[in-house]
């Protein structure tokens, strides 16, 4: 048993970050043994969830389970977790609940947790007390560890956890079960080291550690060659990519060089401005495979908030920043994060980020009332704000967001442009895609378009999202 430890998962030293190619490996006892057997894997969170959860798919298929999206029907049940807010830690407690009744009914069904919240002393302290019943814990570090552990499990029936609070390694070779086969996210960085002073992710998902270029240019023509259309590169911090590898590598050459692969639509997540280069802009502005489309988290609009959340810009920089993506990427759509509500944000702060919003107008933000998360430093600043008042900011944050979402979807009304259809859109026998900007489309297609990009004549728009047709097919 391994249990967390805030204080190790705090640590950084200059330590050369293990590659490992042959790390994963199946137990020949084990090999076979999900042969009619099947596996439910909830997932929460981040895109970096949703990709581990194609490894775990990917190991649990190696291993010959079949994946069932009824829990109560399967053998094994796996939650891959989120931390990054209370809200998360809350659905996971109310799905174990439920699996609790499941497990009382079979003792054979096996339960998995793994992912961010394990990550958490005090989650893996609770699951260790309290619920004993649960067969494994693992955190973000040792995913490749599952089989091993679920041969642990099945030769002796108890509660095995296994968490590690190390700044973390690099495992390649990992099996991967992808959920689309036109999109593809592609890991190219694990962990942070910036620390913002309200973020866990530092001590759930260890040091910033990028994958070397070879490895990432390898999986993305690999995609292209099974025809997938896009890709997403995935990281907490992408923009500083490369520069714990000491090999003058940067975003900006790992972007040019995946855009020469030729694959068509290159996107990236998530970018902290303190990184963002000229070079990096310029790049983006030149390729034409390179999205215009860029996720700016921007978190407060006010300078002392700033300062106390460790973000390490000012608002000036901030909108320098802004302004030079804007003016040299042609049509760029720029998204970004508030968090509303940190610890003593006063009336002023808060007016400052809506007077910041109103100036830059973001095509859409994704907003958050603030969460304390233990072991962070902003869990022990004082806050006299109450809920109260913080949903009443959140509410007319969400006002002014939702109405200059609807004015940058205005600008696409009876316009054509290309979206990848990627599916079943869930409303009435529509398809679903999003174009280069990424804005979501409603589409009346027949299901044959799916998989292909095709230019699309918007013909409404609504505030999160767009109603259009086929206009000709470009492929
Ligand atoms: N409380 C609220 N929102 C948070 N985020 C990260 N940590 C917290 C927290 N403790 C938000 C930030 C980040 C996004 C992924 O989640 O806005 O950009
Ligand atoms: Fe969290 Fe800040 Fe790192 Fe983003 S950059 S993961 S908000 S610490």
């Amino acid at each position: 048993m391994n249990l967390p430890n805030i204080k190790e998962a705090r640590k950084r030293t200059k330590d050369k970050v293990e590659v490992s190619y042959d790390r994963y490996q199946i137990p020949d006892s084990i090999k076979n043994v999900g042969k009619n057997k099947k596996y439910t894997l909830l997932t929460y969170g981040c895109q970096m969830n949703v990709h581990d959860s194609e490894n775990i798919a990917g190991i649990m298929e190696e291993m010959g389970y079949t994946k069932e999206e009824d829990m109560t029907k399967s053998d094994v049940i796996i939650l891959n977790t989120c931390a990054i807010r209370e809200n998360a830690h809350n659905k996971v407690v109310g799905i174990l609940g439920r699996i609790k009744k499941l497990k009382e009914e079979r003792e054979d069904l096996i339960t998995i947790i793994g992912g961010c919240m394990p990550q958490e002393e005090k989650i893996s302290n609770m699951l260790k007390e309290k619920y004993k019943w649960v067969d494994i814990v693992l955190g973000t570090h040792n995913i490749y560890d599952l089989p091993k552990l679920l041969e642990e499990v099945f030769n002796e029936r108890k509660q095995n956890i296994e968490v590690y609070s190390i700044e973390g390694e690099i495992i390649e070779g990992l099996p991967v079960k992808r959920d689309s086969k036109y999109k593809a996210w592609v890991n190219i960085q694990y962990g942070c080291d910036k620390f913002c002073s309200y973020c866990i992710v530092p001590y759930t998902r260890g040091k910033q550690r990028s994958r070397l270029p070879i490895d990432i240019l390898k999986e993305v023509k690999e995609l292209k060659e099974k025809g997938y259309k896009e890709i997403t590169l995935l990281g907490q911090n992408v923009n500083a990519y490369g520069k714990d590898l000491d090999i003058g590598y940067t975003m900006a050459n790992l972007l040019e060089d995946t855009s020469k692969i030729g694959i068509e639509r290159i996107r990236f997540v998530t970018s902290h401005p303190w990184d963002f280069t000229d070079e990096m802009i310029d790049i983006i502005a030149k390729y034409d495979n390179i999205m215009p489309y860029i996720h700016l988290p921007i978190q407060s609009g006010s300078d002392n908030i700033l300062k106390k959340m460790n973000r390490r810009y000012t608002i000036e920089e901030y909108k320098e920043l802004y302004y030079k993506i804007k003016n040299k990427i042609p049509g760029v759509s720029i998204t970004t994060d508030i968090i509303v509500g940190f610890p003593n944000e006063t009336k002023e702060d808060f007016e400052e980020t809506l007077k910041v919003y109103n100036e830059l107008k973001y095509d859409l933000a994704y907003t958050f009332i603030y969460s304390k998360r233990e072991g962070t430093p902003a869990s022990t600043m004082e806050d006299s704000i109450s809920l109260e008042e913080k949903e009443k900011r959140l509410q007319r944050l969400n006002k002014v967001v939702n109405k200059y979402a609807k004015e940058a979807n205005l600008k696409y009304l009876n316009k054509v442009v290309p979206v990848l259809i990627e599916g079943p859109s869930d409303k009435n026998n529509k398809l679903m895609g999003y174009t280069d900007t990424m804005k979501l489309v409603n589409i009346e297609a027949d299901p044959s378009y799916i998989g292909k990009i095709v230019d699309v004549l918007i013909t409404d728009v609504k505030t999160w999202s767009m109603e259009g047709v086929i206009n000709s097919d470009r492929k």
